[in-house]
Formats: structure tokens, C-alpha cells, sequence
């Protein structure tokens, strides 16, 4: 049996989780690979700090030169997360010879070209799968066995901690807040829940998907986010009546050349599959011109899932290595397609607005939103009056670009019957 050896950088939770996953499943992946693998060294800044794991403590280094450095470590797994110093590191990893395997989606999502460019230099494997919807393989099967299909869209589900929070507030009918300080207590959302909430982890998971996918680079800052921090109980009821749920969706289509995309949170009518996928779970939907449509659906996050897809990648680079074919670069992220990033282009939307409730007001919202050539799919008004004879009125229009309508609605609070525009999202067909 070929021994590997291989170096990790960090020990959080997800490198506690891949540690455990090779561990419990040794003899499993033994048997199946007749491959060895060794995490000799792992870079540990606090080394006295107790990670609630049985590792032999000689393992521990507080210097990456200890594993750069020593020419048996094959692969350098990197778990630290965030973008810096993590990007140095793994250049590091490479420049010195070592295949690397992460988990990391903000350093790949910013720095995979020139990771990529440099692991071709250097004749090196760089794989990525648990940093787009942790346990799901969707980026070893888009580049595997699916690599035949034009693919035309991508829907995806790809934060755990947004979809808990919708899925609470949809099911226990609590408040944003709510439902947010509970995750923080349980321990499903980080103490500063911005990346999440805001859209940001949902970005980079889609940057790097469009390029595996579409192949063209559209950085994460460039992907129009919205996070689900102004949603209310009141979209959720309404979106119900409508017969949709709402999901933070990651969404990019391509289309005649073009290739559209945006985060943000979605109504998504209830017969559809991304509106059964609830709680922490994740789920991926593509559309490919041969395989037609498919859904990947499960855990997104956490140590165990999130572990199962870092040793996949590991057992894929071990395997090369042993066969003495080290380099091959699967996923490969493209950057060259004849395709022009058009923004969020153009789709349906929802909007709830308060109006006075009386003759003529449905009518002048009409009649603006017909001025910017908006047409209306579906109005409806809330029948409980708010005490100063105000009410909720709620709107589905048909394909608009989002400026124009947002041009529309600013526009209408001029109107002085209508006092304010809540909130504006996105309707997936
Ligand atoms: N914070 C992410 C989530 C998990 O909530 O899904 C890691 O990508």
C-alpha cells in the first residue's frame, strides 16, 4: 500500500472534521484505494489551546516552513478559511512543489486564476470541491460527468445559515431577528453573521460556479447581492398567497451570449424543487442542454460533510500521484468564453407597498409603472386597513430590468398617496 503524506493548514472545525472523516473512515478508504494517508504535520497557531480531538500533539507546528519544507508532505490541505493569509499560503504550498486541496470559496473565488496559473506552471493539482456547497460533489460532477452539456442556468441554495433563518421565519412565522439571535445561541450562525446574511458566502460560491460552469470570471463583487436582512413575516405570508416560498437564491442563466446573474432572495413557486429544500440544507439546480434539468441537494456546511468532500479531493490527488500522473487540473476554472456579462438582467419581481386606500390610487400605480413600460401580472390589496386608512399593496410584474423598476417606484412615492416602497424582490419563473 503507497503511503501519502500530507500537511493541513488549520484546525477549526471543518479541519477537526476532515481529520475525523479519514480517521473513522481509514479502513474503509484502505480498502478501497489501497492508499495510506497520512496527516503528518498540522499548522496550529495555538497549539495549547484544547480542540476537544484526540491528535498526537507532535503533529502540531506553528510554522508553515515546518510543512513547506519537508519534501515527504505530497499535499497541503488548506482549512483556514478567508482570504488572506490563505492565498499566500497555498501560492507557498506550490511554489514548493505540493499538490493543494481547500475548502476555501473567498480565496478561490478572488485568487483561483492565479492559484491555477501557478499550479499549471509547476506542473501541480489544485482541487476545490468542498468550497461550493461543502458535502455536495457538484464541481467534480459539472467537470466530470456532466463536461458534455452546454449548460444554461444555475439556481442554487448555497448558504446553510440564510436558508435555517428563511425556513424558521417561513414555518414558526418568527421575526428576522428572532430567529437570528436563536441561530447565534444554537450555534447555526456566526456572531458576526454579515458574509452570510448579506449574500457575500452565496457570491463567492457563485463566481467560481459561473466559471466552471459558463466558463467566464465575474468577481464576487460584481455579482449583484441582496441579503435577506429586510425580509419580513409580511413577504413571507404574501409570497404563500401568491403560491411561492422565498429562498436566497444564487442564480446565473446564459442566454443568446449573454450571461446574467444575482444573489438575492427569491420567491420560488411552491412546486418547484429548490422550495423543499429547507433548514441548513443546500441545493444546487442546473439546466444542461443534454442532461435537461438536475437538482443536488444536502448538507452545505459542517465538519463531517464539509470533510467528506476535502478527503475526496485528497483520495483524487493521492490517486494520481500514485499512478505517477500527477497533473491534472479537474476542476478547471475557465475565464475565455464568448460570453458578455449583462448584470442581473431582466426577470419578474414582487413588490409590497403602502398605499392610502382610496378611489384612483391601484389605477395611478398602474399608470406609472405603464409610463417605464412595466406590465403588471398580479395586484393585490391587503383588506385589514392600518389605522391612518393606509394598506399593503402587493404587485408581480412581468420581466424588467431592476433599474427601471426601481426608477418606476421612485417615481411613485412622489405620488402622495403612496407612502412607501418595503420591499422589491426578485420572482423565479
Ligand atoms: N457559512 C456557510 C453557510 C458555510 O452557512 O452555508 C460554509 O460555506
Amino acid at each position: 500500500m503507497k503511503t501519502v503524506k500530507i500537511g493541513m493548514l488549520g484546525i477549526g472545525n471543518i479541519g477537526r472534521g476532515t481529520y475525523m472523516t479519514l480517521e473513522t473512515n481509514r479502513h474503509k478508504i484502505e480498502e478501497a484505494t489501497d492508499l495510506d494517508l497520512q496527516i503528518v504535520k498540522i499548522l496550529n497557531r495555538h497549539p495549547e489551546k484544547d480542540r476537544g480531538i484526540d491528535i498526537p500533539k507532535e503533529k502540531y507546528v506553528t510554522d508553515i516552513r515546518d510543512i513547506l519544507d519537508d519534501p515527504e508532505i505530497q499535499i497541503v490541505i488548506e482549512l483556514i478559511g478567508g482570504v488572506e493569509p490563505a492565498t499566500t499560503y497555498m501560492a507557498e504550498a506550490l511554489k514548493a512543489g505540493k499538490h493543494v486541496v481547500t475548502a476555501n470559496k473567498a480565496a478561490i473565488a478572488k485568487n483561483g486564476r492565479m492559484l491555477q496559473e501557478l499550479a499549471t506552471e509547476k506542473q501541480l493539482m489544485l482541487r476545490f470541491e468542498a468550497s461550493v456547497a461543502g458535502g455536495i460533489p457538484i464541481l467534480n460532477a459539472i467537470t466530470s460527468a456532466l463536461i458534455c452539456n452546454e449548460f444554461s442556468s444555475v439556481q442554487g441554495i448555497l448558504n446553510g445559515t440564510t436558508n435555517y433563518i428563511l425556513t424558521r421565519m417561513t414555518e414558526d412565522g418568527a421575526s428576522y431577528e428572532d430567529v437570528l439571535k436563536d441561530a447565534q445561541a444554537k450555534g447555526f450562525a456566526e456572531a458576526d453573521p454579515t458574509s452570510d446574511v448579506e449574500g457575500i458566502d452565496a457570491a463567492n460560491k457563485l463566481s467560481i460556479l459561473i466559471s466552471l460552469l459558463f466558463g467566464i470570471g465575474v468577481a464576487p463583487e460584481d455579482i449583484p447581492t441582496r441579503g435577506i436582512s429586510d425580509i419580513s413575516s409580511k413577504d413571507i405570508n404574501f409570497a404563500r398567497e401568491f403560491g411561492y416560498t422565498i429562498k436566497l437564491l444564487a442564480s446565473a442563466e446564459s442566454h443568446d451570449g449573454t450571461l446574467t446573474c444575482n444573489v438575492e432572495p427569491s420567491l420560488v413557486p411552491l412546486d418547484h424543487p429548490l422550495a423543499n429544500v429547507n433548514n441548513e440544507f443546500n441545493a444546487v439546480y442546473i439546466t444542461g442542454n443534454a442532461v435537461d434539468n438536475l437538482m443536488f441537494y444536502g448538507r452545505g456546511a459542517g465538519p463531517y460533510p464539509t470533510g467528506s468532500a476535502v478527503i475526496g479531493d485528497v483520495i483524487g490527488e493521492a490517486r494520481k500521484i500514485e499512478k505517477g500522473a500527477a497533473y491534472d487540473l479537474t476542476p478547471h476554472l475557465r475565464y475565455d468564453a464568448d460570453l458578455d456579462f449583462r448584470g442581473e438582467g431582466q426577470n419578474p419581481y414582487y413588490v409590497r407597498l403602502r398605499a392610502e386606500d382610496r378611489p384612483g390610487v391601484l389605477g395611478q400605480i398602474a399608470s406609472t409603472l405603464g409610463t417605464y413600460e412595466i406590465s403588471i401580472r398580479t395586484m393585490t390589496q391587503q383588506t385589514d386597513k392600518e389605522e391612518d386608512g393606509v394598506v399593503s399593496i402587493i404587485i408581480i410584474v412581468h420581466d424588467v430590468e431592476r433599474n427601471v423598476l426601481e426608477t418606476a417606484l421612485n417615481v411613485l412615492l412622489k405620488n402622495h398617496s403612496v407612502k412607501s416602497i418595503d420591499n422589491v424582490l426578485r420572482v423565479l419563473e
